[in-house]
C-alpha cells in the first residue's frame, strides 16, 4: 500500500515536471497573459503591420483582449484634409479585433498637438466647430465598436506651466479640453472618455493631472478615466507609479495603463560613441539626434553603425527589463482593484516604436521570435502568488 502510494506520487511528480518542461517558452503555448491578469484587461497597440503577419495576429488573439490602433485613428490619418475621411486601416484593425470574441477596442486619439493636421487649429473663430465636427465624425463612425476614447492626449506641460503651450492652447485657449470632452460625450454618450498622458508618475505632472481631472469633475465635464501611458525604462523608480495610482484613486475615475513599454535595456549610439572615444559635447546636434533615436524618431546613423547586440549584452538587457517588469507589476498588484486595462505599446520585441537602426530595445514580454521572455515568467509568477 505504502509503495503503491509512493509510486503514484512519484508518477504524478514526474508528470508535473514533464508538463512544465513541455510547456517551454513558445508564446503560442504558454498561459495567455489575459488569463493570468484577469480581470484586468490586457491590450496591445497594433495596426496595419499586425494584419500583414499571421503570427502577430495569432499572438494578439492568444494573449490580448483589448487593442488600440498605434497610429491609424489619429487625426492626421483619419482627416488629413478637412472633411475627407480615411477609415480603411482602422476599420480593418477594428474588424479583426472584434472578431476575437472577448476583445474590445480603445480609440486613440481625438485631440493631440502631435500628428494633428494644421487645418484644425489655424483659425480661432472656427476651431471649436472644426474640433466638434472631427470628434463627431470619428466617434460616430466607431459607435458601438470603440468603447472608450483618449479624448485629449498629452496636454499637460512638462515644465512649470499648467497646460502645454501648443497649437491647441494658442488657437482655442485653455478651455479646449473641456470642450473636447463635452463634444465627445454628445457624439457617443456610451463611450468612456479618457485624459491620456505620459510621465504621470512625475510628482509635478501627477499633481497637474489630478487637478485637471478634479476640476473637470467639479465642473460636470464628462471625464471617466485617466490613461497613464507608461513609457517607462529600466532605471526609473517605480514607487513613483505607486504614488500616482494612490493619488488618482482618490478621484474615483477609471485608471488604465495605455501605452506600456520598458525601454533602456540596451546600448544606444551615445554610449557606443563614448566607448569609441567619439562623444560629442552636450547640446550639439549629435546629442539631440541620439535623444530622438532613443525614442524612435530618428533613423539616420550619423556614420556610426550599431553592431548587433552580443549574447552577453542581450542577456544583460533581458535581466534589466525583467527586473523592471517585476517592479512595475508589483505596483500593479498592489493597485489591481483600480486598474482597468494594461495596454502594451506593441505585441512583441520584433516591432516597437522604440527601435531604430541605432537602438535596439526589448521592451515587451515576448521576444522577436515569439518566445515568452523571462519578464513574462516573472509577471506570471508574481500573479500566481498574488495575495
Ligand atoms: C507613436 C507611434 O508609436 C509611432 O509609430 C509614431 O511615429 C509616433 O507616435 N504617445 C502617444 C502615442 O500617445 O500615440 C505615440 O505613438 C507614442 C507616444
Amino acid at each position: 500500500m505504502k509503495t503503491g502510494k509512493l509510486l503514484i506520487f512519484g508518477a504524478a511528480a514526474l508528470l508535473t515536471a514533464c508538463s512544465a518542461a513541455y510547456e517551454g517558452n513558445d508564446a503560442f503555448q504558454v498561459t495567455p497573459l489575459k488569463d493570468i491578469l484577469a480581470p484586468i484587461r490586457v491590450g496591445a497597440a497594433i495596426d496595419n503591420w499586425t494584419l500583414q503577419n499571421e503570427q502577430n495576429m495569432e499572438l494578439f488573439s492568444r494573449h490580448f483582449n483589448s487593442a488600440t490602433c498605434e497610429n491609424s485613428m489619429k487625426p492626421i490619418e483619419t482627416e488629413r484634409n478637412e472633411g475627407e475621411f480615411t477609415f480603411d486601416t482602422p476599420d480593418k484593425v477594428t474588424d479583426f479585433v472584434l472578431g476575437n470574441k472577448d476583445a474590445v477596442m480603445r480609440g486613440h486619439c481625438l485631440i493631440w498637438h502631435s500628428q494633428c493636421p494644421s487645418w484644425l487649429t489655424e483659425d480661432s473663430t472656427l476651431v471649436f466647430q472644426r474640433m466638434k465636427e472631427h470628434i463627431f465624425a470619428v466617434m460616430n463612425h466607431y459607435k458601438g465598436k470603440v468603447y472608450c476614447w483618449d479624448v485629449v492626449n498629452e496636454a499637460i506641460d512638462d515644465g512649470p506651466g499648467f497646460l502645454r503651450n501648443s497649437q491647441w492652447t494658442r488657437c482655442a485657449g485653455q478651455h479646449f479640453i473641456d470642450s473636447a470632452f463635452v463634444y465627445a460625450h454628445q457624439a457617443d454618450p456610451d463611450a468612456l472618455l479618457f485624459y491620456n498622458d505620459y510621465g504621470l508618475n512625475n510628482p509635478q505632472k501627477r499633481e497637474k493631472c489630478y487637478q485637471l481631472v478634479k476640476g473637470m469633475l467639479e465642473r460636470g465635464i464628462p471625464v471617466h478615466g485617466i490613461g497613464m501611458q507608461g513609457h517607462y525604462n529600466v532605471t526609473m523608480d517605480y514607487s513613483t507609479v505607486d504614488e500616482s495610482l494612490t493619488r488618482f484613486e482618490e478621484l474615483g475615475v477609471l485608471i488604465q495603463f495605455t501605452e506600456l513599454d520598458i525601454a533602456g535595456g540596451g546600448p544606444d549610439r551615445r554610449s557606443m560613441r563614448r566607448q569609441m572615444g567619439q562623444d560629442r559635447p552636450n547640446g550639439t546636434q549629435g546629442q539631440q539626434q541620439d535623444q530622438m533615436a532613443a525614442f524612435g524618431g530618428y533613423s539616420g546613423n550619423g556614420g556610426l553603425q550599431m553592431p548587433e547586440l552580443t549574447d552577453e549584452q542581450k542577456m544583460h538587457q533581458d535581466s534589466l527589463v525583467t527586473e523592471a517588469y517585476r517592479k512595475f507589476f508589483t505596483v500593479v498588484k498592489k493597485h489591481r482593484k483600480s486598474i482597468h486595462t494594461i495596454t502594451f505599446w506593441g505585441l512583441s520585441d520584433n516591432y516597437s516604436w522604440l527601435n531604430s537602426r541605432s537602438r535596439q530595445n526589448a521592451p515587451f514580454l515576448f521576444d522577436g521570435e515569439y518566445k515568452a521572455k523571462n519578464a513574462y515568467f516573472a509577471v506570471r509568477e508574481l500573479w500566481n502568488n498574488r495575495k
